[in-house]
């Protein structure tokens, strides 16, 4: 009974190691395959320098985006508060155009932030001594009424109004 099993054995050992041996050549056989993809994945200068450009490109985009915002939020604080006294350029109707204020202040301050700081201070409680303008402009406008607005929206509006600076604009600007 001994020799009949023992061929019987062998072979199916055989046939398990036979497996055995074909299932590792499969996965040796696969692992250059993969070894290649996952290599192209990486050394590919060409794909991960376009996506570096795109990436580039939205976050330009994305800053624009937040300018234009806030200029626009800017100028809404204006149109609501200021634009019934201030036209934005001359002819000024009652209160100097904000184009000839921006002028002036380019002339007077070579920094946005000091213009900005004393704008704020002004429009909070204005008065002719603190005035970076003639004695012309109170004579035909008399004095800006104070602000009331949050000093956050004056910075803003202040800043905005640096930023309307017209380089072709002429003249003294106190009543433009
Ligand atoms: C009710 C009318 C009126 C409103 C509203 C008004 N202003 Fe004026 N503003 C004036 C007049 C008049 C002057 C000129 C006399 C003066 O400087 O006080 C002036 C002057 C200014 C000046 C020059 C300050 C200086 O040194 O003399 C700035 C800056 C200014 N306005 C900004 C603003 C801004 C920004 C707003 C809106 C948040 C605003 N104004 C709203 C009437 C107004």
């Amino acid at each position: 009974m001994k020799r009949f099993f023992s061929p019987l054995a062998l072979s199916v050992f055989l046939i398990t190691s036979a497996a055995a041996m074909t299932s590792c050549q499969q996965q040796n056989a696969s692992l250059p395959e993969e070894q290649q993809i996952s290599s192209g994945e990486t050394e590919n200068p060409a794909e991960t320098k376009t996506a570096a450009v795109e990436e580039a490109g939205n976050n330009a985009i994305a800053k624009e985006t937040t300018v234009d915002a806030t200029a626009k939020e800017c100028e809404a604080i204006y149109a609501k508060n200021c634009k019934e006294c201030h036209t934005l350029a001359p002819p000024a109707t009652s209160a100097p155009s904000i184009v000839a204020l921006a002028g002036q202040y380019r002339a007077r301050y070579s920094k946005k932030e000091g213009a900005v700081a004393d704008m704020v201070s002004y429009m909070k409680a204005p008065s002719i001594g603190k005035s970076i303008l003639g004695p012309k402009t109170f004579e035909r406008f008399g004095i800006m009424p104070a602000m009331t607005l949050p000093d956050e929206e004056l910075e803003k509006v202040a800043g905005w109004l640096w930023d309307q600076y017209d380089p072709n604009f002429e003249g003294d600007g106190d009543c433009q």
